[in-house]
């Protein structure tokens, strides 16, 4: 098995949810983690909660949704970190409503963070790994990828963008040895989807929580580097 101790990992949105879980997971692990989100509140706590596993944790504040700001922080944590091997593209927002209903800058925000901005933190964080001739990419898409439903037309729209993106960067950039890996994972119980009403709190007896993603994770990291889970579907075994 792959060891990961003193790898160098940033987590989008890894202040809550899925991005909390996977940072734990990698400290656990013994992997240094930078998180990112908007709210500083949430991620100076969760950076408390992974130093504990003493691993090297920072935060940096900034909207992945806005390019400027992804370049100069992008920059910033990998100054800190001294080098990047793992990125977790994490970051994501989900809105409901009718396609005639939902507002056009609703519309055009979910496909601004969901698909520009991981376009954006993904374009600043690869050429560390083009020149390393190593690393590993995660881009968290969703089943809403694979399948349109009524109401979620944007949030589908930007995970179908999602996983073309993703697949087309894993076929160039196989050659310099990067794993890009996409994942489609079902509900899971998270802020998102308690928000959504798509699940209730507790669910944990039958409904995907966030460390089961977070496992995932860390089971594709400890593959051999000759092999690349390409894509993976995570689904709830009996969710009803
Ligand atoms: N939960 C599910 O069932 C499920 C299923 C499939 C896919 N997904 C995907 O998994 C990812 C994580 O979802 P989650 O369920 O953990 O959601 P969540 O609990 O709502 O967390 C979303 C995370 O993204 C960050 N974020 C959102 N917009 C941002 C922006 N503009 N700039 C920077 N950070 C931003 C948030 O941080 P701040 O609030 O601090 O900005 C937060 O850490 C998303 O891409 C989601 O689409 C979730």
């Amino acid at each position: 098995m792959m060891s990961l101790k003193n790898k160098k990992a940033i987590i989008t949105g890894g202040g809550r949810g899925l991005g909390k879980a996977t940072a734990l997971e990698f400290a656990k692990k013994g992997i240094d983690v930078a998180i990112t989100g908007r709210n500083e509140d949430v991620l100076k706590a969760t950076v408390s909660e992974l130093s504990a596993f003493g691993v090297k944790a920072i935060y940096e504040v900034f909207d992945v949704s806005n390019y400027n700001d992804v370049q100069r922080s992008i920059k910033k944590i990998v100054e800190q970190l001294g080098t990047v091997d793992i990125l977790v593209n994490n970051a994501g927002i989900a809105a409901v409503g009718s396609f005639n209903e939902m507002e056009v800058a609703e519309w055009e925000k979910v496909i601004q963070t969901n698909v520009l901005g991981m376009y954006y933190v993904t374009k600043e964080v690869l050429p560390y790994l083009i020149e390393k001739n190593e690393g590993d990419i995660f881009n968290v898409a969703s089943t809403a990828g694979l399948n349109g439903n009524p109401n979620i037309s944007a949030y589908s729209a930007s995970k179908f963008a999602v996983i073309g993106m993703s697949e087309s960067l894993m076929k160039e950039v196989r050659k310099n040895n990067i794993r890009v890996i996409t994942l489609t994972p079902s509900t899971i119980e998270t802020d998102m989807t308690v928000g959504l009403g798509i699940t209730k709190e507790n669910s944990e007896e039958h409904v995907l929580q966030p460390e089961d993603f977070a496992q995932l994770i860390s089971s594709a990291l400890e593959l051999p580097r000759r092999a690349m889970l390409k894509s993976a579907a995570l689904w709830s075994t009996n969710p009803i």
